[in-house]
């Protein structure tokens, strides 16, 4: 949700500036850009250069920029339009008063005006400050304009005193601003389930049957489908990709039959599911023990069939909206169709392995959404990443109709 946000953080005079360095670090940590506009009192408080260091962007404090031999001024309407989002923290009653009424003496005050983005503040200040009228009227200003107030806390204060007025924690503001903007998303709510990666299927200790598939697909729907709003639950067979993210919980197994288990574990819970995952259709019957040696010419081993993870689900279907994938090399979609119809399915996704650049192991897919009411969409080759987001959006429109 915080990836690749635009993020314009104003901060101003308090005790509290220090703990911007940890914001920082909190908001580049989840993938925000971070430009920091310091002011004057506020660079007695934090370093310029820790921020800069932090942010990996030069920190803004004047309308113009004194080192540089030409003349080059901060454009605070290009800075206010550059922001997705802009944090005022700490704002010291100072600058809220300002912002209430429109002064504009400082750069930050200059962008606040030229913002057309949510701006939320999160206010920083002794006790009887806080509980002046004078700020409550401010915080009431601001609010009514749109912009949201992150409460301070209660706790000892710089004065020694104890209660309100403490500056929100790193974390409690960056988890105000995600569930800000979380509420928005068009997957805010819902939960996504997804099956990613191979399966391995054991032969004794040491070996197993497996395929090619990375898990790239898989992973790229997960992180579009939380960077949309969902809580994703992503079941991965063994895959060399690394994904952290606060909304995905990532569930690792090895079999097909494990994978079984995880899906049917959370099937119940989920709104949307889709099955990306390349599952070994068959498995050794026996796995041995011991290492198998090489005693004869010829080794046999006999395989019996796993459990059709996807069919199961579309027999047990309620109200979850169910996709699985397809990967063809001949009738491509009276097959995809009939994989559609067979597992009760709300759509398919195809692949045909003679479209060069997709299926497993390339960094690309060329898809075609089929939806059970047979309506064919064909896409062109594109990244996974953007296959992904096709494919998510596919779906929001029809869970959404
Ligand atoms: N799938 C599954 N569990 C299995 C096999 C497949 O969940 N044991 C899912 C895949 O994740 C994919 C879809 O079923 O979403 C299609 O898999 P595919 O291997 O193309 O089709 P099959 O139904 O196995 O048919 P066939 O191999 O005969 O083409």
């Amino acid at each position: 949700m915080v990836s690749g946000l635009n993020v314009l953080l104003g901060i101003t005079g308090g005790i509290a500036a220090y703990k911007t360095t940890f914001l920082v670090r909190l908001l580049i940590k989840a993938g925000a850009n971070v430009k920091v506009i310091l002011t004057e009192s506020a660079s007695s408080f934090v370093s310029p250069l820790t921020l800069a260091t932090l942010s990996k962007n030069p920190v803004l404090s004047s309308f113009i920029n004194e080192d540089n031999e030409s003349v080059d001024w901060n454009n605070h309407v290009e800075l206010g339009l550059w922001a997705d989002i802009m944090l005022i923290a700490p704002a010291t009653a100072n600058t809220l008063s300002k912002m209430a009424n429109g002064s504009c003496d400082n750069l930050l005050l200059a962008a606040y005006l030229s913002a057309k983005c949510p701006v939320f503040f999160a206010p920083a200040m002794d006790l009887d400050m806080y509980q002046h009228p004078s700020s409550r009227a401010s915080f009431e200003k601001l609010q009514s304009f749109g912009n949201l107030m992150i409460p301070a806390t209660s706790g000892e204060l710089a004065s020694g005193l104890h209660g309100e007025g403490r500056m929100a924690e790193p974390e409690d503001i960056l988890h105000f601003i995600k569930q800000h903007l979380g509420k928005n998303l068009p997957l805010s709510g819902k939960r996504v389930m997804i099956t990613a990666g191979p399966t391995f299927e054991a032969i004794d200790p040491v070996r197993f049957i497996g395929n090619h598939s990375t898990g790239l697909m898989g992973y790229e729907l997960a992180k579009q489908s939380a960077r949309l709003g969902a809580s994703v639950i992503l079941i991965s067979g063994p895959s060399a990709l690394k994904l952290e993210h606060d909304s995905i919980d990532l569930v690792n197994v090895v079999s097909a039959d494990e994978m079984y288990e995880a899906a049917h574990r959370s099937y119940f819970i989920s709104d949307i599911v889709i099955c990306a995952a390349a599952v070994a259709d068959y498995r050794p019957e026996k796995v041995a023990e011991q290492k198998i040696k090489k005693t004869d010419d010829d080794l046999v081993i006999k395989l019996v069939k796993n459990k059709d993870i996807l069919l199961s689900l579309g027999q047990q279907k309620k109200d979850q909206f169910l996709v699985g994938f397809a990967l063809e090399t001949e009738n491509e979609l009276k097959n995809a169709k009939g994989k559609l119809k067979k597992k009760n399915l709300d759509a398919i996704v195809l692949n045909s392995l003679n479209d060069s650049g997709a299926g497993f192991g390339k960094p690309t897919n060329k898809i075609t959404f089929i939806d059970k009411n047979s309506n064919i969409k064909a896409f062109k080759l594109k990244s996974k990443a953007a296959v992904a987001a096709d494919i998510i959006s596919e779906i929001i429109s029809r869970i959404n109709a």
